[in-house]
């Protein structure tokens, strides 16, 4: 299985704050953000791992990471995004290195405590399809929300503002190769954006869409809030990181 980090975008929920360094690579308590979403795949036994970057500092990403030494791999690819088109374009730069296989894709801004070991696997026996990962939250209005009925998810709704859950999609999601289809099959949402949301329900409505809750903590640290809540996390109790 293949892992991509996506971390493109300006980060424009953080202010002057990003307006020269690209958000994922704002410190997280002692490390630059990027270090804990590869971290949690280099953790999940996947070793070929494609960083998509974009905006004005690309270059930042191949100094600062090279060829992934620190992490114990071989090699990173690198792609870049132009403009602001949001998660699912993004993901779409992964067909050429994807190559037929899985991949498991991680948001750049998430940050986990646990292994997710175990969804990786189960996902690597699953036949086709994609599987994502929940966490309950106290503002799911803040996130892609699941309507459940019993186990399975009948939609996902993204940042709706009366949830019809409690639940948080998270921001890691394993898809089969048919993935790049669904993008291709995506038009511009309001904010102008394919939206990762709209290629989970296409996997919901054909019903090969798997979930299992995310353990320990979650956090994403794409606002100010978020960032402090990411570093008290991480300083407190450690996060899927070996040093
Ligand atoms: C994105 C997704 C959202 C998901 C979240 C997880 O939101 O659109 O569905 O719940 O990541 O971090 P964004 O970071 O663009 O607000």
């Amino acid at each position: 299985m293949r892992g991509v980090v996506l971390a493109g975008g300006l980060g424009t929920r953080l202010g002057a704050v990003t307006r020269i360094v690209n958000k994922h690579l704002l410190p997280v308590y002692d490390k630059p953000m990027i270090y804990y979403p590869i971290q949690a795949l280099v953790n999940a036994g996947i070793r070929d791992i494609l960083i998509v970057t974009g905006g004005r500092n690309a270059g930042d990403f191949l100094r600062l990471l090279g060829n992934g030494r620190e992490f114990g791999l071989q090699h990173i690819d690198y792609t870049y995004q132009e403009g602001e088109g949001g998660i699912a374009e993004a993901l779409g730069l992964a067909e050429h290195v994807a190559q037929g296989q899985k991949i498991c894709v991680i948001l750049g801004d998430n940050i986990i405590e646990r292994n997710i070991i175990q969804a990786v696997d189960d996902f690597r026996k699953q036949e086709r399809g994609a599987k994502i990962l929940l966490k309950k939250v106290h503002d799911p209005e803040r996130f892609g929300v699941p309507e459940l009925d019993g186990d399975s998810i009948v939609r996902i709704e993204e940042k709706p503002k009366q949830p019809k859950s409690p639940y948080a999609v998270t921001g890691i999601y394993m898809f089969d190769e048919t993935v790049f289809e669904k993008i291709h099959r995506l038009s511009r949402s309001d904010r102008g954006e394919l939206e990762i949301t709209d290629v989970n329900n296409q996997y919901i409505q054909e019903g090969t869409m798997t979930w299992a809750e995310l353990q320990g903590w979650w956090t994403d640290a794409g606002t100010i809030d978020s960032l402090r809540r990411a570093t008290n996390l991480v300083a407190e109790t450690g996060a899927n990181l070996i040093d």
